[in-house]
């Protein structure tokens, strides 16, 4: 029995819903800790696709206790939508729980995401407008609103009028927009009604579970380099998908904690905007995006591709503190007849292995390549690391020599079942 943290050790959308899934299946609790509906999880199990951004990807197991914590930011139409498209898929919720701490997103925070992106220009980041940002600045400000006020129907009117006008100020009188209507708030005491049931002190349930050495898996969203505190600053989300950022989210301390998996594809994507040393603007990246399928799953936009960058996992490892690594999408590369990996920077001839800070910095970086020989095989089937292509032996192994980290599973399909365990 242990508890587990499952990060995303890229750019997001690593393949942790599927990892997660896997997990969940022998686990008691499944956690989300930060974030809220900028993820996109997706889990396909018994031939069926569920695509998940706010409950936990443990909901398939009708045994496991779902959490959503209180550093998780949460639009109530949104999950309530998420928990009836499951029911009438016949998945159950009734085991989900939501933290009375956790930040509700209000329509004007999903409009100033979208008022400050457009202010932005050609500077945007690309967010996914889902008033993730907004939503978290008010938990900074002080001024947010969480479920516990949200289902408390005098305090939830009152707070919401106070905000509203605050808002509608900064709305029409710095961006020329117009003015949000307080018809949304009967809409929300609708939703507070519905979501009322699922609300308990998430904390005590997965300190007590951890205590009673249950099996606590936390489900990490976004990765290492949307980080807001070390990632890739301003092109970044508003938490922290660190795996440090989990004692923070889901209110547990960092001695509760036994091992922390970071999952990373075999290459390396992003969405929205952003330094990418190892993009790819050739046809190469193209065969990725299309054999990937690599679009978003929260926005459906195209996600930008381009080989392994060895620089970040290590980054990764050393920021999260990771135990073991999860290589997903490696059927992703077959057919591909060299295979790189960044294994450094030439920032003006000088040969750097650290990620920098500054993003002038990152821009000067060029990254220098190991090439291996690539393997044409389908390799979808197999379920025995043995039986891979050598070639595709010999490149799992040199990422996990060069990160210093074992690679404990790796991906070669969609699946539940397609993975290979170490
Ligand atoms: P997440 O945000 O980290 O949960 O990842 P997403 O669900 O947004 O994106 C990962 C995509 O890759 C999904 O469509 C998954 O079904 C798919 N996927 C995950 N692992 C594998 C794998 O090993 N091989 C292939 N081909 N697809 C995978
Ligand atoms: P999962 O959990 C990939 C990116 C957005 C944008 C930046 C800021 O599926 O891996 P935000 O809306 O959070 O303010 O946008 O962060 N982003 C993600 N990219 N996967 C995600 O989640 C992401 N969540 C946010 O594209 O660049
Ligand atoms: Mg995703």
């Amino acid at each position: 029995m242990a508890s587990r943290v499952i990060i995303g050790s890229q750019w997001g959308d690593e393949g942790k819903g599927k990892t997660i899934d896997i997990y969940a299946q022998k686990s008691d609790v499944v956690v989300r800790s930060q974030g809220g509906n900028n993820a996109g999880h997706t889990v396909e199990a018994d031939g069926e696709v569920y695509k998940l951004h706010l409950i936990p990807s443990g909901i398939l197991n009708p045994q496991t206790l779902c959490i959503i914590g209180p550093g998780v930011v949460i639009d109530p139409k949104v999950i309530l939508e998420e928990i009836d498209s499951l029911e009438e898929r016949g998945i159950t919720t009734k085991n989900l729980k939501i933290d009375p701490r956790a930040h509700v997103i209000m329509p004007y925070h999903i409009v100033l995401d979208g008022l400050s992106e457009e202010a932005r220009g050609k500077t945007d980041i690309g967010t996914t407008k889902r008033g993730i940002g907004p939503c978290y600045m008010d938990k900074s400000e002080r001024s947010g609103i969480r479920i516990c006020d949200l289902i408390n129907k005098d305090l939830f009117v009152e707070k919401a009028k106070q905000n509203l006008q605050i808002k509608n100020k900064i709305i029409t009188r710095i961006y020329d927009a117009e003015p949000i209507s307080d018809t949304f708030i009967e809409e929300y005491l609708g939703y507070a009604e519905r979501l009322r049931h699922y609300v308990a002190d998430t904390t005590y349930l997965v300190y007590n579970s951890i205590k009673e050495g249950k099996d606590v898996l936390f489900e990490g969203a976004q990765g290492t380099l949307l980080d807001l505190s070390i990632g890739t600053y301003p092109y970044v989300t508003s938490s922290y998908p660190i795996s440090g950022g989990v004692c923070i989210g889901a209110g547990i301390g960092p001695t509760m904690i036994d091992e922390c998996i970071g999952i990373a594809k075999a290459y390396t994507t992003r969405v929205g905007k952003g330094p990418f040393p190892t993009e790819l603007f050739d046809e190469i990246g193209e065969t990725i995006r299309v054999k990937g399928n690599e679009y978003g799953t929260t926005t459906g936009r195209p996600r930008r591709c381009g080989w392994l960058d060895v620089v970040i996992l290590k980054f990764s490892v050393r920021t999260s503190g990771l135990t073991s690594l999860v290589l997903n999408k490696l059927d992703t590369m077959s057919g591909l007849k060299t295979l790189k990996i960044c294994i450094g920077y030439d920032k003006n001839g000088e040969i750097i292995t650290e990620f920098p800070a500054s993003l002038e910095e990152l821009a000067l970086c060029k990254p220098v390549y190991e090439e291996l020989p690539g393997f044409d095989e389908d390799i979808t089937k197999i379920r025995n690391y043995e039986d891979l292509p050598q070639n595709a032996k010999n490149y799992v192994e040199r990422i996990e020599e060069l990160c210093d980290v074992k690679i404990s599973m790796i991906g070669v399909g969609p699946g539940r079942d397609q993975n290979i365990l170490r």
